[in-house]
């Protein structure tokens, strides 16, 4: 098991989803969490942990905002110490029409919230770092934008991509501080932001759709928020200690296949 003893994490969209999942499993490892997020479900994850024996705080903060942001963290160095990991999953996607027909405030709001959101939190944390010289910070990227895309995605694969870049320039600026900065990119996760997503598909059958995208993965089945808090945790942690700038792709082989064709 990795060890997070004595050390301070904060997780970004921790309410619920990947976010959470990384909460929880860093607490269990001996970090302090704390855990940020715009739903008032933050408060509720934290005390979940608390109540289970670890060490968490719950603080309601929307990303977007640079001067609440800073805020929090100023308050989480008074309380705990200087940040010695940063997780940035907080994100949203909009993919309900065609770029032709999607609203400009929906690509607005993904801006907002999947980069200036991730600049926002990674200069608060880094304040911190840069001072220790030392710690590590894993953003949310995806493959889509990165390796792949489907229809209605135009939006949300340039703020992915974007953070493909910010991670890359992000760890070349750091890199002689003691600073790594990594990414994951997930495939399909099912968390609450892909359920949703199902649900505006086909609002009377939403499992129908979440069943045909499992079964269009190669492995069989869509993955779990456990199963990427652990690629987050191990890029965190000392034991990723000659890997920054860099990506773990989990996405049970989604984006592999040359073609289509089944061989049986
Ligand atoms: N689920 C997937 O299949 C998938 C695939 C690729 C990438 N991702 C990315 O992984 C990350 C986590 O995704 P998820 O599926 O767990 O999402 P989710 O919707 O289940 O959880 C996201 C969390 O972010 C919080 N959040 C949203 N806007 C915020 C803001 N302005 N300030 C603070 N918190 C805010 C939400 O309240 C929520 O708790 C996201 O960046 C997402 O884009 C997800």
């Amino acid at each position: 098991m990795l060890d997070f003893t004595g050390r301070v994490a904060v997780v970004t969209g921790a309410a619920m989803g990947m976010g959470n999942a990384t909460a929880r499993l860093l607490a269990k490892q001996g970090a302090t969490v704390c855990l940020l997020d715009i739903s008032d479900g933050v408060e509720v994850a934290a005390r979940e942990l608390v109540d289970s024996g670890y060490k968490a705080y719950g603080y309601k903060v929307n990303v977007t905002d640079q001067v609440d942001v800073d805020r929090v963290f100023d308050n989480i160095v008074a309380e705990h110490g200087l940040v010695d990991h940063l997780v940035n999953s907080a994100g949203i996607a909009r993919l309900s029409s065609m770029f032709d027909e999607q609203a400009d405030a929906n690509l607005q709001a993904m801006i907002d919230v999947n980069i200036i959101g991730l600049w926002n939190t990674s200069k608060a944390a880094l304040r911190s770092m840069v001072e220790k010289k030392k710690g590590s910070i894993v953003n949310f990227s995806s493959v889509t934008g990165t390796f792949v895309a489907d229809a209605h995605e135009v939006g949300y694969a340039a703020t992915k991509s974007a953070v493909w870049g910010m991670t890359k320039a992000m760890c070349m600026e750091f890199v002689t501080e003691g600073v790594r900065v990594n990414m994951v990119c997930p495939g399909m996760i099912r968390t609450p932001m892909v359920e949703k997503s199902a649900a505006e598909m086909m609002p009377d059958n939403p499992e129908a759709v979440l069943s045909a995208i499992g079964a269009s993965v190669p492995m069989g089945r869509m993955g779990t928020p456990e199963e990427a808090a652990n690629a987050v945790a191990f890029l965190l942690s000392d034991e990723a200690s000659y890997i920054t700038g860099r990506e773990i792709v989990f996405d049970g082989a989604s984006t592999l296949p040359e073609t289509n064709v089944k061989s049986d």
